[in-house]
């Protein structure tokens, strides 16, 4: 038997409890190799929540309670996640709120994704299947949706739906290895850090449709303005995406100083220049997003497989060259050349057509690049 332990943080949820763990363990018997285990990380909720558990666990030989100091959701789940790998030794930990916005009876398929090799598991609102409560009031549903695609588009990985729900299964390994980084993140920003630390350790992450419940007992314990500042937070300073973005403005100005200073001082031809130039910006952007942007996917090994790594980057800067011709030729010719009236500001079309093809061509073709080709995961 594999023994998966459900962490289920509780701050005042005691009615919610007094109905939800029973409903967990009767999910045991829908489970041919899995042993589930419940541990309650009460933070001596004053309603006391820890009674009530303290109370079942005479009927519930597997249920188990810590108590500890109120020091915010994520905390609650290091300190849970640290005791049941050391007294337990799960394979599997589960995070789960206490207050029935998940539905127990999608454990076993949680626990079939795991038995078909996922390291993670996700509850997914935000997926074919998965839904947000209907009777959220709208500013609630507009919260929701955009802090989960505000961190979607900041870390520019679109296919990874679900960030911030906090139903989720995840393999003993991958909490061993995120959780010394995690002591920084001690509010619900936990979710979103813990779930980018485990994209970037190159764990296999999987999403299940899951519907949220409002909750019926209780409240939230969310601060949502305090929230929405650690997430803002979080994704601008850990975004390989960001990052890139920053480096790659950097490298447009020294491009563009290096022509200016070659070209003012007539040290070489003006084509010379900009071919220096350019380079410059080039190893820069190399340089800064191995170091930097992709620092968890470094480049390791021989100064030749760098080198082999360097001269892809290369190719990928000219096919950017290549495309920006192109797709500028081909819109000239198409929508022609002429100067582009947009209110009171008059502006030549190439400009225009420079700008839409760098936003939408070139940056998300470089960054798709850099990440399957150049900073590969098997770099790391
Ligand atoms: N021990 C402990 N300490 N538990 C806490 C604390 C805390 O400081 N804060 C919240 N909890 C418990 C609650 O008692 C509940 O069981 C669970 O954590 C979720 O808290 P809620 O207050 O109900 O949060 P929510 O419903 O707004 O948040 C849900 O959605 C968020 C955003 O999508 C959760 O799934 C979060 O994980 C998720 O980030
Ligand atoms: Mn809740």
């Amino acid at each position: 038997m594999k023994k998966a332990v459900i962490v289920l943080p509780t701050y005042n949820e005691r009615e919610n409890i007094l109905t939800l763990v029973p409903a967990l363990f009767s999910i045991q018997k829908l489970l041919k190799n899995w042993h589930l285990s419940v541990l309650v990380v009460d933070d001596n909720s004053p309603d006391k929540t820890a009674g009530a558990v303290a109370v079942m666990q005479k009927k519930f030989p597997q249920l188990f309670l810590i108590s500890g100091k109120k020091e915010g959701l994520g905390k609650a789940y290091q300190r849970g996640f640290a005791y049941a790998l050391k007294e337990f030794s799960p394979d599997v930990l589960f995070e789960m709120d206490a207050d029935w916005s998940h539905d127990p009876k999608k454990i076993p398929i949680f626990l079939q994704a795991i038995d078909n090799g996922s390291d993670m598991v996700i509850g997914s609102r935000y997926m074919k299947g998965g839904s947000i409560p209907q009777n959220w009031a709208w500013y609630r549903k507009i919260f929701s949706i955009m802090s989960n695609l505000f961190v979607r588009i900041g870390f520019m990985h679109l296919s990874q739906k679900e960030w911030t729900n906090g139903y989720r299964a995840i393999r003993s390994w991958v909490v061993e290895k995120n959780l010394p980084s995690m002591g920084l993140y001690n509010g619900y920003v936990f979710q979103i850090a813990f779930l980018d630390k485990t994209l970037k350790l190159g764990a296999r992450i999987s999403e299940i449709p899951v519907h949220f419940t409002d909750r019926n007992q209780g409240e939230s314990k969310i601060n949502a303005p305090q929230y929405v500042w650690h997430i803002i937070h979080y994704v601008l300073t850990h975004s390989s995406f960001i990052r890139y973005m920053l480096v790659g403005i950097v490298g447009f100005s020294i491009d563009f100083m290096i022509a200016y200073l070659f070209i003012s001082f007539h040290v070489v031809s003006k084509v010379i220049a900009n071919m220096i130039s350019a380079e410059i910006a080039i190893i820069s952007n190399f340089t800064w997003n191995n170091l930097w942007s992709f620092s968890h996917k470094r480049i390791k090994g021989t100064t030749l497989s760098f080198l082999k790594q360097f001269f892809v980057f290369n190719l990928i800067a000219s096919g950017s060259i290549l495309i920006q011709g192109g797709g500028l030729g081909l819109l000239l010719k198409l929508l022609g050349d002429r100067q582009l009236n947009i209110g009171i500001i008059s502006i030549q079309s190439w400009i225009v057509y420079k700008i839409f093809i760098i936003a939408f061509i070139i940056i998300p073709y470089s960054y798709l690049l850099y990440n399957k080709v150049v900073w590969k995961k098997s770099n790391s």
